[in-house]
């Protein structure tokens, strides 16, 4: 497994001209944020030594190094899925290969349906905490001690100082600041209300089916983690509405200038 990262990334080392900072991996219908990197550097997963292929619509499956005002950062512009048939430690990879590149700072996003009743469809929610329904760790089987401990701490996932930056970010562009529990579930089948109302009563805010797995494995690795979900849909028996792929990716695209702003501002408190 350690090979297989250090050859991933020793591959995209040959590519990039400066160690980047700051990895965003891109969720569900988020990708356009891409288009904010200045003298981006794409790379497709399919090129890369042992990255997976994305296989679903609104994630494209490359990586983009570049800056951003100034903060070097590498985007992940489609993340992989467990419910796409993704082995985890291949959901994890691309977050251990950033580790290696230098990274030091890993902002998740993703869509998620909101559980909470205070959250509407088109909020964005910083992640405080996380409950994993999947079922699965990135981390199982023989540790890899050069990249973390067997038994890993997880009172702080979600950095906080990070999540202090987010909330500064939040305040300067005038949105309010929210924080939340998130639960992942596997997937690709979106919950029973019955699901819902139990991931309620165990405290979660907001339900998706990423970010655990690369939070787990990245605060294994000691990279500083935050997680943003746009909430795309109110989740099942919230709201009685059926729910599709495309409405989720559509409500996240009717963010994307609200995302946009968030993150750079938010990149623009990180050092550079
Ligand atoms: N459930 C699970 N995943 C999701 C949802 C949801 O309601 N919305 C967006 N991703």
């Amino acid at each position: 497994m350690l090979n297989q990262i250090q050859e991933a990334a020793d591959y995209i080392r040959k590519k990039m001209n400066h160690a980047p900072q700051t990895a965003i991996v891109l969720g569900s219908g988020l990708g356009d944020f891409a288009q904010n990197i200045q003298g981006p550097i794409e790379i497709r997963y399919e090129d890369i030594p042992h990255f997976k292929q994305t296989s679903v619509t609104g994630h494209a499956g490359k990586i983009i190094l570049g800056k951003i005002n100034g903060h070097s950062v590498i985007v992940q512009q489609g993340r992989l899925h467990m419910y796409e048939g993704h082995d985890i430690t291949d959901v994890v990879l691309p977050v251990r290969t950033f580790k290696l590149l230098g990274v030091e700072n890993l902002i998740l996003t993703n869509a998620s349906g909101g559980i909470n009743s205070q959250y509407k469809p088109g909020d964005l929610i910083c992640i405080k905490d996380h409950i994993n329904m999947t079922g699965k760790n990135p981390l199982i089987g023989k540790n890899i001690d050069e990249i973390g401990p067997r038994f890993p701490d997880m009172s702080e996932v979600y950095n906080k100082e990070l999540l202090h930056q987010l909330e500064t970010a939040f305040k300067k562009i005038g949105l309010n600041f929210q924080t939340g529990i998130y639960c992942s579930v596997l997937g690709p089948s979106y919950e029973t209300p019955a699901e819902v109302r139990m991931f309620k009563t165990l405290g979660a805010d907001m339900v998706g089916m990423s970010t655990v797995p690369e939070a787990i494995a990245a605060h294994h690795c000691g990279l500083r983690v935050a997680g943003i979900a746009c909430i795309t849909n109110l989740a099942s028996g919230i709201s009685l509405e059926v729910l599709k792929h495309e409405d989720v990716k559509d409500e996240a695209n009717k963010v994307k200038d609200k995302f946009s702003n968030l993150l750079l501002e938010t990149i623009s408190l990180l050092q550079s």
